[in-house]
């Protein structure tokens, strides 16, 4: 199956998904990486891996609309069958995430429903939480909201900090973005009626 990541940055969580595609056995392969700022680090590690990987700088294009346009005709061109959203820091219209839609991941660093959107990590702290995770979930149209398919948690510490917590925590989505969208390739998960329907495993 064909693979296409978007990122913003440093790419860590792309890179962990290329790592697990030089397994064999894994059910997929990254043919696409598609950054919306030229200088996402991730791009270069991408190419390192000749894989085709694309800057559409969004600041060349005059409307949100008119990027994501640019970034659907690459995306499209590449016949992926699962888009990999990888610390991808630009909302998707709704359009675009209807067209995707089944299709689509993203990584969120808590345990969702908690703490949708930024600054999760000092909001977990700041709650009490004393525990703290990561989740893979399908993209809906309302951000961070999506049915959920597979989730980790790990264990809140004293005296940690949000950086201390977001480190600890990177390491924990570095393995579970990879075995999420295993499941998803597999057809252990699929998106029905807009939730996450997991197939039993056989006992
Ligand atoms: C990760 O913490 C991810 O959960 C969040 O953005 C960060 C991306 O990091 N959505 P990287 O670019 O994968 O290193």
């Amino acid at each position: 199956k064909r693979i296409a990541v978007l990122i913003s940055g440093r790419g860590s969580n792309m890179r962990a998904i290329i790592a697990a595609c030089m397994d064999p056995d894994f059910p997929g392969e990254v043919v696409l990486v598609i950054a919306n700022r030229p200088d996402a680090g991730g791009l270069e590690m991408a190419r390192r891996h000749g894989i085709a990987a694309h800057a559409i700088d969004q600041k060349a294009y005059e409307s949100r609309e008119a990027h994501e346009r640019a970034v659907l005709d690459v995306l499209e061109a590449a016949q992926p069958d699962v888009i990999c959203l990888a610390g991808y820091m630009r909302l998707l219209t709704d359009d675009f995430v209807r067209r995707f839609e089944g299709r689509m991941i993203n990584i969120h660093p808590s345990l969702l429903p908690l703490f949708p959107g930024l600054d999760t990590h000092a909001r977990a702290l700041a709650a009490g939480m004393r525990i703290h995770g990561c989740t893979v979930h399908y993209v809906t149209e309302r951000m961070d909201e999506g049915p959920i398919i597979a989730q980790a948690a790990i264990a809140v510490e004293p005296g940690d900090t949000a950086e201390m917590l977001a480190e600890r925590l990177l390491r924990a989505e570095h393995r579970l973005y990879p075995h999420a969208l295993r499941m998803v390739l597999n057809g252990e998960v699929r998106m029905v009626n807009g939730q996450a329907a997991h197939r039993r495993r056989a006992q």
